[in-house]
């Protein structure tokens, strides 16, 4: 029989709170932990791609190609350092929007491509989606394919406006094209244990928006900064690290909630 695969966005439309380092440090947790494990790069920029020690540049073909294309992703997953197979992007993939703006079922085009793969016997424990920083058709086609969405926050004033559009595209994406979509919940990033304000916004949007939080926190380290300029995770990179320390316990607890 088919293994169950446990498909994750990590989804936030604001920039820069965490979610490529959370997908590249969750991989590698999962990994570690003996799961068999696919990232796949939704983001023009490439950073996830960058980050586990590719070069876009040297890439023939990348994720644009298997969905606007129909190239068999079998022939752009890359096994990397860190123990994760990867769907990488390019920067061609910022034409992907367009492309699939006009085409019937958009939303539905990478939910097939993983289908796809499960039918050519390719079969992974976990799949973790690294969206965009927007809410465009890329960030909807992930959270189309995905059983759960998990966010990453950066707990200061002004991230509940973020937290509250995002949800209504989940609110859409649930009644249009996917109805088992689940909020798994909220993952502080970047978090600074020093202050109470941290813990407050942390508190005021758990309650507001009825969301779980996982816990450990992430702390703000240094240590993230020096980890994809060596094509690795800070798993690799800085292996006792706090921030190590604290993707493996969210690891658990995201394995704990996918057999619930
Ligand atoms: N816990 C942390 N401590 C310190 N720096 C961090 C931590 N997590 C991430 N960073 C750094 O913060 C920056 C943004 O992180 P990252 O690229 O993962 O965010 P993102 O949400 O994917 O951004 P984008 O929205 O642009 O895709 C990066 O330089 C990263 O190295
Ligand atoms: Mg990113």
């Amino acid at each position: 029989m088919a293994a169950m695969t446990t498909t994750l966005a990590i989804a936030n439309q604001k920039g820069g709170v965490a979610k490529t380092t959370t997908v590249a440090s969750l991989g590698a947790a999962l990994a570690e932990a003996g799961h068999k494990v696919l990232l796949v790069d939704l983001d023009p920029q490439a950073c996830l791609t960058f980050s586990l020690g590719i070069d876009p540049e040297d890439l023939d073909a990348s994720v644009h190609h298997v969905l606007t294309k129909g190239l068999d992703a079998r022939e752009v997953i890359i096994a990397t350092d860190d123990g994760v197979d990867l769907l990488p992007a390019t920067i061609e993939l910022a034409r992907a929007e367009a492309d699939l703006l006009t085409r019937t079922g958009r939303e539905q085009v990478l939910k097939g491509v993983l289908e796809d793969l499960k039918e050519a016997g390719v079969d992974y424990d976990w799949v973790l989606l690294d969206c965009p920083p927007s809410l465009g058709v890329l960030t909807v086609a992930a959270l189309t394919a995905a059983r759960g969405v998990l966010v990453p926050l950066q707990c200061e004033t002004l991230s509940h406006r973020g937290v509250g559009q995002l949800l209504d595209t989940v609110h859409d994406v649930r009644r249009f094209t996917n109805r088992r979509l689940e909020v798994w919940g909220v993952l502080p990033t970047l978090y600074d244990g020093r202050t109470n304000h941290a813990r407050k916004v942390l508190d005021t949007i758990s309650e507001v928006y009825e969301l779980d939080v996982f816990e450990p926190p992430i702390p703000k380290t240094i240590k993230f900064a020096e980890a994809p300029a060596a094509g690795r995770s800070i798993l690799a990179t800085s292996k006792t690290s706090k921030g190590a320390a604290a993707y493996r316990e969210v690891a658990k607890a995201l394995v704990a909630r996918a057999a619930r």
